[in-house]
């Protein structure tokens, strides 16, 4: 472990008592705490992460909803003063990357860690979904991520996010920010500025994940190189598999970009493959599967559960305004959806705790 502190002055820096600071490093709470002979250590970057609430049916509440809690731990990384921050990535469009970043973030909202949504896509999907007030009040640019990459401050703002709840903030998108795509491409010096204005948002956020357009261009290279780990949706069709190992090639060519312009050792790292809208006739299922588990083995880049193509369910979210994990569990395609997506969820904060524990030396 490079860089590390006592536990006592951990503590101390951070306002915690050190009682409860001992008592979440003998629990295993506190990723990256360690007993070196007598004493606790703790690493840079270590974080907490609280375990979900005993009990069956235990409820969790997000947006104004109560809901079956996600059972995902709490992720509080922004006791090490900045968040994960995690992005969606693919440019084919359709693959489900609107979907998954507003029901994650919601899920992960939901099990009580701080988290950001952001969206950079144009088309501004997410923020005609997301809720009827985002919705209703047509943001401008000044709403928008535009504030954060046509900035000239060492530290550039963040824009006022929507306050969906306490626990859940939004920064929208509009056809506008299309703009951004031709300013970035004049002024490649601006690319890390989402990634600095993140990293220096300090201590609000405990994650941060961005939804991305269905393109290779400037704001995806933005919100990649701002990334701590990516999540890549794949449709789970032929089409679907085309063009995913050249994805994912691209990506390695982003690691490069990002450390030179960040000069960051760490890598970005796939979180999950994510199948979506998976038909679920058998034989091609398998087909897809035996498909994806090599691209994954290659790539090492892990395979999560899959989404079935559930046109209804998804379809009603949308048209409603409302996170999937947030409607009535009454209808069965939405039952069905929501707890595949729990489980998704649940796969990536396992991944990303992972890695984290790895980068820990754990
Ligand atoms: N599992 C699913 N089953 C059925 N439809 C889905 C599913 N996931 C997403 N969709 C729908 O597919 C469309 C494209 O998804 P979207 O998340 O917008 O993809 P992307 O952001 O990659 O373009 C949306 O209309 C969405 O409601
Ligand atoms: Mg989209």
């Amino acid at each position: 472990m490079n860089n590390t502190v006592r536990l006592t002055e951990w503590a101390e820096e951070r306002g915690m008592e050190y009682h409860r600071a001992l008592r979440l490093a003998k629990r295993g709470h506190l990723l990256g705490a360690k007993k070196v002979s007598d004493n606790w250590i703790v690493a840079e970057g270590a974080f907490v992460l609280e375990p979900p609430p005993a009990g069956k049916d235990a409820r969790a509440q997000i947006m104004g909803k109560r809901l079956l809690h996600p059972r995902l731990p709490a992720v509080r990384a922004s006791i090490r003063g900045r968040p994960i921050v995690i992005t969606t990535y693919n440019y084919a469009g359709g693959s489900g990357k609107t979907t998954l970043a507003r029901d994650l973030a919601v899920l992960i909202a939901a099990a009580g860690s701080r988290t950001l949504l952001i969206d950079t896509d144009p088309q501004a999907s997410l923020t005609q979904w997301i809720n009827d007030e985002v919705h209703a009040s047509r943001p401008g640019l000044e709403r928008t991520v535009h504030v954060t990459y046509t900035s000239s401050e060492e530290v550039p703002p963040l824009p006022d996010p929507f306050e969906l709840d306490p626990q859940l903030h939004f920064i929208p998108s509009t056809m506008d920010l299309a703009t951004l795509e031709r300013y970035l491409h004049s002024d490649p010096l601006q690319i890390a500025n989402l990634h600095d204005a993140i990293a220096h948002a300090g201590s609000g956020y405990d994650l941060v994940i961005i939804d991305s357009p269905p393109s290779l261009g400037q704001i995806t290279v933005g919100n990649v190189v701002a990334a701590d780990y990516v999540i890549i949706p794949v449709e789970g069709s032929a089409k679907g598999l085309e063009g995913l190992v050249s994805l994912i090639k691209n990506l390695a060519e982003l690691q490069r970009l990002k450390s030179r312009s960040l000069r960051e050792r760490r890598s970005i790292s796939i979180a999950s493959l994510v199948p979506t809208r998976v038909e679920s006739r058998l034989s091609f299922t398998e087909k897809l599967n035996a498909a994806l588990e090599q691209v994954s083995q290659k790539l090492f880049a892990p395979l999560s559960p899959p989404l079935t193509a559930r046109p209804s369910a998804y379809t009603k979210a949308t048209s409603e305004r409302t996170p999937l994990p947030l409607l009535p569990r009454r209808n069965g395609a939405v039952r069905e959806a929501a707890d595949e997506l729990r489980a998704v969820a649940k796969f990536v904060i396992d991944q990303v705790v992972q890695r984290e524990r790895e980068a820990h030396g754990e």
